[in-house]
């Protein structure tokens, strides 16, 4: 029995701006991306990208150490993410994306957008309040407390109109379209006001039923072979009953794996219950791994495709031309502050 019937379920285009709207979001290098990722970003991304938005993606690898000591190995995480973003199908010809390291002039915005912003203001934010609570650590650094300002800076930067993004990154959007609001009103008309736009995909959750992550042990990553994505949901945690039903609220874990084999099928899960029904876990784990891999297949052949080399391009020329809007939106900031000493004023 295959249930898989259809190896694509991207979301479908949706006519959400103009053409040629410019759309910026980004994606810690903290790990190879996963399925949570692609139902939840990627796939809109690529959508946007086929409806003829301009995209860029930044690799925000100083938010890397917001809530550990060491950013690990950011070249290879860098790299493998790259080839993650053109095998999940975004075009190389009309791709921006940079690691925001690599472009120092977004990061002195951060400066005056700081003078822009309240303490209590920051302490406020209820994603960084979760991220502190989740890092068991003792103390709190300047930088998680500060990181939201420094991503206003990765959006305001290239003047982005939209951001998509999940809900938890809503107060940054807000405190960004505060930023931008403050910053107009005192020095001048400078940036526009990005609007969020929020994917319409179901969360996953990991195979062990917690939200998943990519730190975490309980995702399935785009890279993943077929005997890996088969492992881990062999192992996949479901519950006793006999009989499956999707039952969200009452059986989260069994709703979970129906959503997922659902959103990899392009099939409602409560048919795909229904369907299992009596075969139980084993039946259901089957179909999972089955519609997993299927959708999987066309994303590796992508990836098989691109060489490293191919990525380092990507980056380069991502790079290049961040670092050029980048220049611009510094250079008419400074003028808008009265901070345009010298003449013939360049990137230094
Ligand atoms: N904080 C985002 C995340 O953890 C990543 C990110 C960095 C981002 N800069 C951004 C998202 C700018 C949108 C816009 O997912």
């Amino acid at each position: 029995m295959s249930l898989a019937t259809r190896p694509v379920a991207a979301a479908e285009p949706r006519p959400v701006a103009p053409t040629g709207t410019r759309v910026l979001t980004g994606d810690r290098p903290t790990g190879p991306l996963h399925l949570g990722h692609y139902f939840g970003t990627l796939a809109n991304r690529v959508a946007l990208q086929q409806a003829g938005h301009d995209v860029l993606l930044v690799i925000a690898d100083y938010q890397v150490v917001t809530d550990r000591d060491h950013p690990g190995n950011l070249l290879r995480v860098v790299n493998d993410l790259v080839l993650d973003y053109l095998a999940s199908g975004l075009d190389p010809q009309r791709t921006t994306v940079f690691v925001h390291s690599a472009v120092p002039e977004l990061h002195q915005l951060m400066l005056p957008f700081l003078s822009l912003v309240g303490m209590g203001e920051l302490s406020r934010n209820p994603t960084v309040k979760e991220e502190i609570a989740m890092s068991g650590r003792s103390s709190v650094s300047g930088l998680m407390m500060t990181y939201p300002v420094h991503q206003a800076a990765d959006v305001l930067f290239c003047k982005a109109d939209l951001v998509p993004v999940g809900k938890d990154q809503l107060p940054h959007l807000e405190l960004t379209r505060s930023i931008a609001r403050r910053f107009n009103d005192r020095y001048g008309p400078v940036f526009p006001l990005p609007e969020p736009l929020l994917g319409d995909a179901p969360v996953l959750l990991g195979l062990d039923g917690r939200k998943m992550g990519k730190s975490r042990g309980n995702s399935i990553a785009l890279r993943d072979r077929p005997d890996e994505v088969a492992t881990k949901i062999r192992t996949a945690r479901t519950d006793s009953g006999r009989h499956i039903t999707f039952e969200p609220e009452r059986r989260p874990e069994v709703a979970n794996l129906l959503r997922l084999a659902g959103l990899c099928a392009g099939r409602d899960p409560d048919q795909l219950a229904a369907e299992i029904g009596s075969g139980g876990a084993a039946a259901l784990k089957r179909v999972v791994t089955d519609s997993v891999n299927t959708f999987l297949e066309p994303i590796h052949q992508r990836r098989a495709g691109f060489d490293e080399a191919d990525g380092h391009r990507l980056l380069e020329q991502g790079t290049e031309r961040a670092r050029a809007l980048a220049v611009d939106t510094l250079r008419e900031v400074r003028a808008a502050m009265g901070m345009t000493y010298e003449t013939g004023f360049s990137t230094g």
